[in-house]
């Protein structure tokens, strides 16, 4: 789909990322931009328009769809991470709002937006996932349980629209430099990097953006994970349980 004359929404638009979905769908020449944020205030890209929206909340999110009705570019960009492991986390609570936000917000706006794309022409829906969608790191154990629910959703959620002609591309992306990843020592890629190659594959009708070098390697060893994902991954986890790592 064009995005020149296209109307967005992006989720979490206040920073990070969404901001600079924001800010490259403004410059592409998006006739409205929607800026979606829990606190609209904060949304402070020219050009862009403040919404109020949690994604966890249904019934806002309900409102939103219908206040939105001239959508044709969904992006679910808003997300949360807890750096929780599975078996020594004190309790559920990370792996509740990961899986609540990450995968069922972002169900949820899929669903309430689903109508107003099929009004709008089919449009397209991008949603923001992650390179833990492909394996387990117990650094963001919970958090890669909830984007791996939202890597099916994604492909699910590509197969029940194709018939109303709704392109739903998957973002997957190692560390990008937003406040998620601030205390993160590696390499990470700029978030204009990535919302240029997503809105790039929206253009191109591709259904997958593989960010980074990293994360192309990772999707390549998927059939053979055990022998090349995993291994380096349980020296690196064992090292730091032994407190050597
Ligand atoms: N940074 C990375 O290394 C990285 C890598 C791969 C994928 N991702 C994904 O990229 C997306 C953007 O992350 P980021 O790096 O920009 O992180 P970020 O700087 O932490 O921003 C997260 C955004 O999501 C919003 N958000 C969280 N929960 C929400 C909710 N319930 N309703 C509405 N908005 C909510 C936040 O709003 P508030 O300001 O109100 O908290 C904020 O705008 C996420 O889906 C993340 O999982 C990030």
């Amino acid at each position: 789909m064009k995005i020149d004359g296209s109307v967005a929404l992006v989720t979490g638009a206040n920073r990070g990322l969404g901001q600079a979905y924001a800010r490259e769908l403004v410059s592409r020449g998006a006739a409205r931009v929607y800026g979606a944020a829990r606190d609209p205030a904060a949304v402070t890209e020219p050009r862009v328009t403040p919404i109020a929206l949690d994604i966890t909340d249904p019934e806002r999110v309900a409102r939103v769809a219908a206040q939105c009705s001239d959508v044709s570019l969904l992006v679910n960009n808003a997300g949360v991470l807890k750096y929780s492991t599975f078996i020594n986390a004190p309790n559920l609570d990370a792996a509740r709002l990961e899986m609540e936000t990450n995968y069922f917000g972002t169900l949820s706006m899929c669903r309430a937006f689903a109508p107003v794309l099929a009004a709008n022409g089919g449009g397209a829906i991008v949603n923001m996932l992650s390179i833990t969608s492909f394996y387990t790191n117990p650094f963001n154990a919970s958090y890669g349980a909830s984007k791996a629910a939202a890597w099916s959703l994604t492909n699910g959620v590509r197969l029940e629209l194709h018939h109303q002609g709704t392109l739903v591309v998957a973002v997957h992306a190692g560390f990008i430099d937003t406040d998620m990843a601030a205390l993160v020592n590696a390499p990470k890629d700029s978030p204009e990097s990535v919302a240029k190659q997503v809105f790039d594959a929206v253009e191109a009708g591709q259904v997958e953006v593989l960010a980074d070098e990293r994360t192309r390697t990772v999707k390549a060893q998927l059939s053979r994970d055990h022998e090349l994902i995993y291994p380096p991954v349980q020296e690196f986890w064992d090292a730091a349980v032994a407190g050597t790592g």
